[in-house]
This record gives C-alpha cells, structure tokens and sequence, in this order.
C-alpha cells in the first residue's frame, strides 16, 4: 500500500521548474491565465465554453459522418512507443532542420482559414505566437487578413498556402504576392478543389449566406465575451487576399466566387506550371497515396504534406498517421515528408516522427489555443506541445530527433518485440 502511495507521489505534477538536467520538463501550466487547461483537450472544451456553436462546429466538425476526422485522433492511439530508458537521455535537442532553417521543434501551424474569426486578427496573432516558439506559420489562402499583414508581423520561416484556380491569372498573382511578401515555402493544398461535405456547417447554417436558424442565434447571442471582442472584426470579416483594391468586397460575396474560382480539373501539368512560377521550397498538401508522393517528387516538388485535410474533405479516407509510412518508403528520403491530421499530444509528434515524418502540423489546437487567448492562448498550445515531446523523448531515451525511428514503435496490443 504504501509503495503505492509512494508511486502516487512521485508521479504527482509537483515538479519544480527545472529537473537541474538542462530538459524543460516542469509543470505544464506556465501561464496562471491558462492554469486549468494542461493539455490541448482541455484547450479545446474551453474554446468550446466561449465560441457560439456554429464557430466551434465550423472548426471542429469534419466532412459527412466524420470517421475520417476521428481515425485521424484514434490511429495514434494504435501504436505504441517503446522505451529504452537507459540510453542515458538527460538532455534533449528538439531542434529539426527544414529546407536549410533550423526550427526550435518539429512543428508547423497549419494553414486554417478564417483563423480571424476565433480572435480578433487572429492570423496576425497565431502567426507571433509561431515566431515566438521558433517555428514557422503557414498562411491560409482563406485567411481574414492578407497575406502581406501576415508578413508584416515578420514571423520567419513564413510559409504561403495555395490553390489552384481556373483562372491560372489569378493564381499567378497570388503565387507572385507570396513571393514579394518574401514567404519562403509555397504549400499547394491539392485535397480541397471541390469543397468537402460538411454537415455540421450545413445544420448550424454556417453557410453562405449564413442561416444560423433559432439555436445558432441564441448560441451566438449567449457567447457575450466573444461577441463583445469581435465586434469591430465582424461587420468587415472577410477574405483579405481576394478582396481587389479599392472594392470593400464582404466575405458572402467572396465566398460565392471562392467556390466558383476552384478548378476540380487541377492535375500534374499544374503542378508542373507551379514549379517553374516558384523558385523555392514547394510543397504539396493533401497526400495520402505512395505514387503520388513518388510522382511529386519526380517532378520537383520539394516537400509532401501527408494530409487529409484534418477530415474535412474525404470523408472514407485513411488517417493520416495509417498513410505515413508508406509514403515515406515512396519518397525514400529524396525530399521531407510533413503529416497532419489529429496530432494532438507531443507523444502523437514523436510517433509521426519515429515514422519518419519530418514534422507535424496543427490546425485545430492552434484554432482552440486563438479563442481561449488570442497569441498568448496558442503559445500555451505550443508550449503543452513542446513540453510534452521532451517528457515522451526524455521517457523514450532519446536525446534527439535522429534518435527515433520505427525500431522506437510497436502495435500497441501486440506482445512487445523490438524491431531492432
Ligand atoms: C477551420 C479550418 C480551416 C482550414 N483551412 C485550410 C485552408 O485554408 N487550407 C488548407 O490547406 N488547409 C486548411 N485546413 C486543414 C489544415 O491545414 C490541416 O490539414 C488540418 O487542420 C489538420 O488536422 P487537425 O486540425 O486535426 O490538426 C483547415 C482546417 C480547419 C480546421
């Protein structure tokens, strides 16, 4: 009894700030602001508590009966990690290098559109938050704000997402703004050219024009901190980077062109047109298949994000985490290989790496950390991230980034075996 008393003890949250070791293992909570919300669960009931219902749906629903959305969660859970405590691990470097930039951690903010609508600038806000943690922020095409005020905010590495439109013009010019505004990676997103079925967008009447009907409208008038907060940014919410100068075009209208402008008929001679536009890092988003991720890479693409656009789209289609590693045997380490979709614990980071991801992305923790604190709330999603990598490299025995790999992983029901 008392052993387990003990136990209890020691593993109790109590530790001081610093193990004395040089790892960053000490209480999650670093801000008194956030100091209930330990993990990105919890981030998200709170973000839930504070956002009208068709705002929260908006971001958290994913496309027709949602599997997709929830195999991305549950695939981690599939597999488990296998310790080797006594490599002697006491100091972890959880830097990782990505196209000659050395990020503070192997992680990305997402693009995510209409970020501006959780907190007031929200884009500018997410994107300080990613400069202050060391690592890069990729820019929506659907952002509120353009993509030169995300610039302005001078988050480095700055990444711009992309979409092909029929009008190959416009698409040009979106490509060349990125380039003056000095974003150095171009993300072509190639799973969101006919938009995914989202029904809890359709129930809420979180569509265009909207139609909130009686529940959305008391949930929304009920959300009085977040109305209050936003009053000024919505009456002139829109998407910054299609506005033309000169014409105050509202997010109803943009919207309706949005969904015209999509060419369903993007296919490789695309791709091929992108390459020779983009002089620098161009990644494609949305990879599930290994002949895809070979044939992009065959054609000059320096980097595939294995993606299913966090359940949005295919609804059907594999969890991203299940897609990985084939892609990576596909791409036999010509170019890296990102992944996202569900990553929700530092843990879920060091499994995609042992995979063989070279990074992880996060769309909706990001979103959850914006509407419970603005920059301050997605620093606090970063910072659980990244202490939560320390704590399960540190408990794996790995002292960096290089050290994992699939000999780190087992199926989590099997008998334990290590593969090497
Ligand atoms: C509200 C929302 C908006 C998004 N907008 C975009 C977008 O504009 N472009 C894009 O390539 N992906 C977009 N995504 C997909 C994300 O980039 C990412 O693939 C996905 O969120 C990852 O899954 P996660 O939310 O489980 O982390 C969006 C996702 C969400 C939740």
């Amino acid at each position: 009894m008392s052993n387990v008393l003990e136990a209890d003890v020691q593993d109790a949250p109590l530790v001081v700030s610093s193990t004395g070791s040089g790892r960053d293992r000490d209480t999650p909570a670093a801000s008194s602001r956030f100091k209930a919300l330990y993990n990105v669960a919890e981030v998200r009931k709170a973000a839930r508590a504070v956002l009208p219902r068709p705002v929260f749906d908006f971001a958290d629903g994913g496309a027709e009966d949602e599997h997709t959305l929830r195999r991305n969660v549950h695939a981690f859970s599939d597999v488990a990690l296998l310790p080797r405590p006594l490599n002697g691990a006491a100091t972890c470097d959880l830097s990782a290098e990505l196209f000659g930039r050395r990020l503070a951690m192997p992680l990305l903010i997402a693009p995510t559109g209409l970020a501006g609508l959780f907190w007031p600038d929200g884009e500018r806000e997410a994107a300080r938050a990613a400069a202050a943690s060391g690592i890069p922020y990729c820019a929506s095409h659907g952002s509120v704000c353009t993509l030169e005020d995300i610039a302005g905010t001078g988050v480095d590495p700055r990444w711009m997402q992309v979409f092909v439109y029929k009008d190959r013009g416009f698409t040009r010019e979106m490509v060349e703004r990125a380039a003056a505004a000095r974003y150095s990676a171009l993300v072509l997103t190639i799973d969101n050219q006919l938009l995914g079925n989202r029904e809890r967008d359709l129930r809420n009447g979180f569509t265009i024009p909207p139609r909130f009907g009686v529940a959305g409208t008391l949930s929304t008038a009920a959300k009085v901190p977040w109305l209050w907060r936003m009053r000024k940014t919505l009456p002139r919410l829109t998407f910054g980077n299609y506005v033309r100068p000169g014409s105050a075009e509202d997010i109803a209208t943009l919207a309706g062109r949005l969904a015209d402008l999509l060419d369903p008929g993007l296919s490789w001679a695309d791709v091929d047109w992108l390459r020779g536009l983009w002089r620098g890092p161009l990644l494609i988003k949305g990879v599930l298949h290994p002949a895809e991720a070979w044939e992009a890479v065959n054609r000059g693409v320096d980097g595939v994000v294995v993606s299913n656009h966090g359940g949005r789209q295919l609804d059907g289609s594999p969890a991203a985490f299940d897609a990985l590693p084939a892609v990576v045997d596909a791409v036999k380490g010509r170019v890296p290989v990102l992944m996202d979709g569900g990553v929700r614990r530092g843990a879920d980071v060091v499994k995609a790496l042992a995979s063989g991801a070279a990074a992880c992305l996060i769309g909706r923790p990001q979103l959850w950390g914006l509407a419970v604190g603005g920059e301050a709330g997605v620093r606090h999603v970063l910072d659980i991230v990244r202490r939560e990598i320390d704590r399960t490299m540190g408990l794996m025995g790995a002292t960096r980034i290089g050290d994992l790999g699939p000999h780190c992983l087992v199926p989590a029901r099997a008998k334990c075996s290590a593969r090497r």
